[in-house]
């Protein structure tokens, strides 16, 4: 590590959560200036709308501590689509390191949904996480809201990923995947794995309640 330490963050209630505590209790005990932010997936709105995971982001950490603006790099959910997964690709091109032809995250936090998905890779949409790009455009199934997304296999090839989840919602899906259930890997959550351990998963004791190893 060259000193900077390049991390990949989620939307979501669970992040939400985390992002509060690291403001109230860990703020002054961080090297923030050493940490650089990007983002696993955006929804395509703008930075000051209530579904942005940016925006999000912002008011409940980065406005709160000492992090230079030029280690956070966002995701344009205002802009057109299909330009802004190609241009937010060459950013991360032009920043985080590479091997095997693709960027190496120090760390991917995500988070897991009810029918499986994770980043923006929904159950209808496997086919990114094979895709050969870093972004991609993805679609909300239900909303048919746009989003953009890292790929699968920029994901997998994260030094570190730490999977955060709370609810009893999301119980089956993680045993599932967990236990590897015979059908598990028709959850797009169920594909993601480093080569050397780095996968963590974070789970309150609601997600976790549905796992015999309890
Ligand atoms: C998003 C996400 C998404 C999220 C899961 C879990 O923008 O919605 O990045 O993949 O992590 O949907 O979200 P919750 O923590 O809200 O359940």
């Amino acid at each position: 590590m060259n000193g900077k330490i390049n991390i990949a963050l989620s939307g979501g209630k669970t992040p939400e959560l985390l992002f509060t505590v690291l403001s109230a209790e860990y703020k002054n005990k961080i090297n923030w200036g050493k940490l650089f932010f990007y983002w696993v997936d955006e929804r395509c709105v703008p930075p000051d709308s209530a579904e942005s995971n940016f925006g999000m982001a912002e008011k409940n950490l980065l406005r709160n501590i000492a992090i230079p603006a030029e280690n956070i790099y966002r995701i344009s959910g205002e802009a057109a689509p299909e330009a802004e997964a190609v241009s937010y690709s060459e950013i991360i091109k032009r920043n985080i390191p590479s091997q095997n032809d693709f960027p190496v995250f120090d760390l991917i936090m995500l988070g897991v949904g009810e029918d499986g998905h994770t980043a923006s890779i929904f159950p209808d949409q496997m086919n990114l996480l094979k895709s050969d790009k870093i972004a991609e455009v993805s679609k909300h199934p239900q909303s048919g809201q746009k989003r953009i997304t890292l790929s699968g296999k920029v994901i997998n090839n994260s030094d570190r990923i730490f999977f955060l989840a709370s609810g009893k919602n999301k119980a089956d899906v993680i045993a599932n995947i967990l236990e590897k259930k015979e059908d598990y890997l028709k959850y797009p959550a169920g594909h993601i794995e480093t080569s050397d351990g780095g996968l963590k998963w974070y789970l309150d004791k609601e997600a976790a309640s549905e796992l015999k190893t309890l």
